[in-house]
């Protein structure tokens, strides 16, 4: 069997160097927007001890030397910076965006518009806001329809991708669905020992998911947006890439059409083709 390096767990090898912080801070930002402060130094040498062990380098040094080196493959880059991530989200996260959406747009769009609808979560994680989008949308169209919809959800982390596209989440993570939702959008497994759901295939069917890196000068999703949902994700970039992040979304959306931000993001100050329309919310001029 052949013989893996044995990580020790002393200093030189599981903290990473002052020198080396710096170039992987400026790796990660330059490659994915996200800031590295040295506050975040111990949270970063956590995630990389993980891939360190699953590698044959013996140390985080030799392992960012590797990774940030010419000698790097594109896989070993896409699996840094997916461990550099951070992929908290919920069903429902912020729900009055989604009372907005049910209240003021989905009725403009069924009543005044082509009752065709095009969204898209543009930093979707684990799917669940696609998938709470599509439960909202599917339950609006089934009681005041007729609405016809499709949902693009795209992350920089192809992990977080392959288990939004399985559409399993755990029992607990569903208890903000509305029970009346999750008894018409999510099957239990058939084995109730297992503590899952699975959002069922007619919303599944509604969502395609992709890798999209919002650090790219254009966004290739097709035709404009009537929304897109852009959420706790700014918050990690500085304030001129959030700058120009939100100028190519508004390139995306239809003129009328709204964009959500995550409660904590601002735009104040910056010159955009959006007026506010509610917290967080604003509408393409
Ligand atoms: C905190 S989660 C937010 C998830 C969801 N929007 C919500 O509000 O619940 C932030 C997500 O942004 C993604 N992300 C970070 N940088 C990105 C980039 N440059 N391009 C696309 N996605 C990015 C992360 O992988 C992560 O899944």
């Amino acid at each position: 069997m052949a013989s893996r390096p044995i990580v020790r767990d002393d200093d030189s090898r599981t903290r990473i160097s002052p020198r080396m912080f710096a170039r992987l801070a400026e790796f990660v930002e330059g490659h994915a927007g996200i800031k590295l402060p040295a506050s975040k130094q111990a949270l970063v040498e956590g995630r990389l001890l993980r891939l360190l062990r699953s590698s044959s380098m013996d140390s985080i040094d030799a392992y960012c030397e590797h990774v940030l080196s010419a000698r790097a493959s594109a896989g070993q880059r896409r699996d840094l910076i997916n461990a550099l991530t951070t992929n908290k989200t919920d069903f429902f996260r912020e729900p009055a965006h989604f009372e907005y959406l049910a209240s003021r747009i989905l009725p403009e769009i069924v009543h005044d518009g082509s009752g065709r609808m095009r969204c898209w979560s543009a930093a979707a994680s684990t799917g669940m806001e696609a998938y709470t989008l599509a439960m909202v949308i599917a339950d609006y169209a089934r009681r005041a329809g007729p609405l016809d919809f499709e949902i693009l959800a795209t992350d920089i982390d192809t992990n977080v991708l392959k288990e939004a596209r399985r559409g399993v989440y755990p029992l607990a993570s569903l208890e903000p669905v509305p029970t009346q939702l999750r008894s018409r959008y999510v099957q239990r497994a058939r084995d109730l020992r297992r503590l899952e759901g699975r959002i069922v295939p007619e919303l599944r069917n509604r969502i395609a998911f992709g890798r999209l890196n919002l650090m790219e000068p254009r966004y290739p999703v097709g035709d404009p947006m009537d929304l897109i949902l852009c959420r706790n994700v700014l918050i990690y970039f500085e304030k001129h890439v959030q700058a120009k992040v939100v100028a190519r979304l508004c390139d995306n959306l239809k003129p009328g059409g709204h964009l959500m931000l995550g409660h904590s993001e601002s735009i104040t100050g910056l010159d955009l083709p959006l007026k506010s329309v509610a917290n967080t919310v604003f509408r393409r001029l």
